[in-house]
């Protein structure tokens, strides 16, 4: 059996069972396969510098459970468009080819890359550069088409559920409209998960433009049945029917520079306007809680299906591909098919006519009854 250096980093946002995959990469890879393992700090930020630690039984021991990354991490460095000073001025280079020389230096045989689209854009492009590259499928968006399933999405959606439990009982007392915004991007993956297990009376998605009138009207219904507060769940992506998405800032030297965010405050001024005689209305943003803490145990048991997937993917020499589950099974699929496909949430898919059936409102021009 052929000894081999593997390289690990982690990029993008971080995403709950990143830890799971390099303890469970590392092990396999270690006690199985004998080889030997690194791991680049901060993304490919530390392919560049050469900023690397050794990944070993004894500093990988007791993270499974922990969200982050032991690698840390990085969503703005992309070595192929990467800000350098010259001269004293910022410019945008190609530095890809310093990160190829370092891997060479440090006698890498493959890089494995976790990450969500863009940092495995890069992936593929340094598998064209002729890079022995696995990617490893992180998201809590859940928005890569490749896979069925990202890890870190099972932990948000948690998150988002047990919010909404809590929320439940502020509402109720005091009978508020809460808005309660959470992440996905442009996917509506979180908030239909989540606003669904978590009971949410209306549910925005960036997939379904909604109108303020249809969410009024809903709330005046369910006030009409006696129940007299509503939650509704509004991912940081949804926008009104002809209207634009809210974004909360412009990251300027980030691959990916918008940031959604705001459209709980702003919904909630509209209401306000509108019914703010009747309820009160409270915005709620869960933000970065949604990746925080610990991971789940299914985003634990993903991860860990992933990392010895990947590891078994080193001793077969299954280069450019992306590791990946597909009806219950991990398999994997070419990088070079993997990017640039967003899986978005199909308006007429089972899951929303589920929350239809409930009675749950997309602030579309459903016509919803019970709720
Ligand atoms: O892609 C993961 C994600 O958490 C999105 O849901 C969110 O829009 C974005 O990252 C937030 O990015 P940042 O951590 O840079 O604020």
């Amino acid at each position: 059996m052929a000894k081999k250096k593997v390289a690990v980093l982690t990029g993008g946002g971080d995403a709950p069972g990143l830890n799971a995959v390099i303890y469970t990469l590392t092990k396999t890879c270690i006690l199985k396969y004998g080889y030997e393992l690194i791991g680049y700090k901060f993304g490919y930020r530390g392919l560049y510098t050469n900023d690397f630690m050794p990944l070993t039984l004894e500093n990988t021991t007791g993270i499974l459970h922990k969200g982050g990354s032991i690698l840390y991490s990085s969503n703005k460095d992309n070595l192929f468009d990467y800000k350098v000073m010259e001269n004293g001025v910022p410019v945008r280079k190609d530095v890809s080819h310093v990160a190829v020389e370092n891997l060479k230096k440090e006698g890498v045989d493959v890089l494995v890359v976790l990450g969500g689209d863009g940092t495995l854009t890069s992936a593929r492009d340094f598998s064209r550069l002729g890079i022995n590259v696995i990617g490893v499928p992180k998201t809590i968006d859940n928005d890569l088409m490749a896979t069925d399933r990202t890890f870190g999405f099972d932990t948000a959606v948690n998150i988002v559920t047990e919010a909404l439990g809590r929320l439940h009982t502020t509402a109720e007392s005091h009978h508020r409209v809460i808005v309660v915004e959470v992440m996905g991007r442009n996917a509506g993956w979180i908030a239909l998960y989540g606003g669904i297990a978590g009971s949410a009376d209306i549910i925005l998605l960036p997939e379904i433009p909604y109108t303020v009138d249809n969410i009024v009207q809903k709330i005046r219904e369910r006030d009409a049945r006696g129940k007299m507060f509503t939650i509704i769940v509004v991912s940081e992506g949804a926008k009104e029917e002809g209207g634009e998405v809210t974004v909360s800032k412009v990251v300027a030297d980030s691959p990916d520079p918008i940031r959604l965010g705001g459209i709980a405050h702003k919904l909630s001024y509209q209401l306000e306007e509108r019914i703010g005689e009747e309820h009160e209305i409270r915005p709620v943003v869960l933000g970065h809680t949604q990746r925080g803490g610990e991971t789940s145990p299914y985003d634990r048991i993903l991860s860990a299906r992933y990392g010895s997937h990947a590891a078994r993917m080193i001793h077969d020499e299954a280069y450019g591909q992306m590791v990946c589950l597909k009806k219950g099974e991990i398999s994997s699929v070419p990088l070079e098919e993997v990017v640039g496909a967003q899986k978005l949430v199909d308006p007429n898919c089972e899951l929303v006519q589920v929350a239809r059936d409930l009675g749950i409102s997309f602030g579309d021009r459903h016509v919803h009854r019970f709720k």
